[in-house]
Parts: C-alpha cells; structure tokens; sequence
C-alpha cells in the first residue's frame, strides 16, 4: 500500500528542503527519490530503480562529506550526533537488497518510501540545525 501522509520530499518548497548552503544538494535527491517514483507509476520493473538508488548513494555521499565539512568549520557542536546519523543512513542504503527488488514492485515501493521518509526527517535535522547555529 502505497499512501503520503506528508507530501513527498519532491515538493517541498525552497525554504522546506534545506539551509542555503545545501538545498541544491537536498533537491538533488528530492529529484532522484521522483524519478524513481517515476518509474512505479509507471508500472515499469523495479529494475529501472537501480541507476538511480547507485546515483542517489553516490549524491548521498558526497552530500553528507559536504554537510560535515561546513559543520566542522561552523565548530557546530551537535556535529558527532549529526554525523552518527549520516553514518546510520549511509549504512541503510548499503543494505538495500537489490535483487530482491526486482520482483518485488511492494518492495522498491516500500524502499521509495523509506527513503522519502529518510530523506523528509534528514531535511528536518539540517533546517534545525541551521536555525540554532545562525539565529543564536
Ligand atoms: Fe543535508
Ligand atoms: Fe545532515
């Protein structure tokens, strides 16, 4: 079953998907978790989903050594729990069964959502977070 209680992180607005600094980061996951939506609506196979969840770990990455990097310089002090998290979802995506998507339309809509969800509760942490280090 497939149901949104919040609206995807692909049509958050400007100011909902992220500080200055990492919004065009956020929007470019936001993009890859609607393309692979895309793809279920589409009715294709799940398989279509594999380029990009490797682009989406590859965005993710990057994002991330990005995101610490300004918090390092910021000596933000939540960094090492901010960064546990990161870790976390990084180790998430590692685990995602690839092959037993493929059949499996439940499943990739299951993983979508996860990382919908994942991504949405990322968002939040960073919006936070960048109001408690510049409005202080
Ligand atoms: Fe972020
Ligand atoms: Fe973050």
């Amino acid at each position: 079953m497939h149901s949104h209680k919040l609206k995807p992180a692909w049509e958050l607005s400007s100011d909902e998907i992220g500080p200055d600094d990492i919004r065009n980061l956020h929007r470019q996951l936001a993009e890859l978790l609607e393309g692979m939506q895309g793809v279920l609506d589409e009715g294709a196979s799940p398989i279509g989903l594999i380029p990009f969840l490797d682009r989406y770990i590859e965005l993710t990455l990057q994002h991330f050594a990005t995101e610490e990097a300004l918090m390092l310089e910021l000596a933000f002090p939540e960094y090492d729990s901010h960064k546990q998290m990161h870790d976390w979802s990084v180790e998430q995506v590692y685990q995602v069964d690839r092959i037993a998507l493929i059949d499996n339309p439940d499943k990739a809509q299951e993983l979508v959502d996860q990382l919908d969800d994942w991504l949405r509760a990322h968002v939040c942490a960073d919006l936070d977070m960048a109001a408690r280090v510049f409005n202080t």
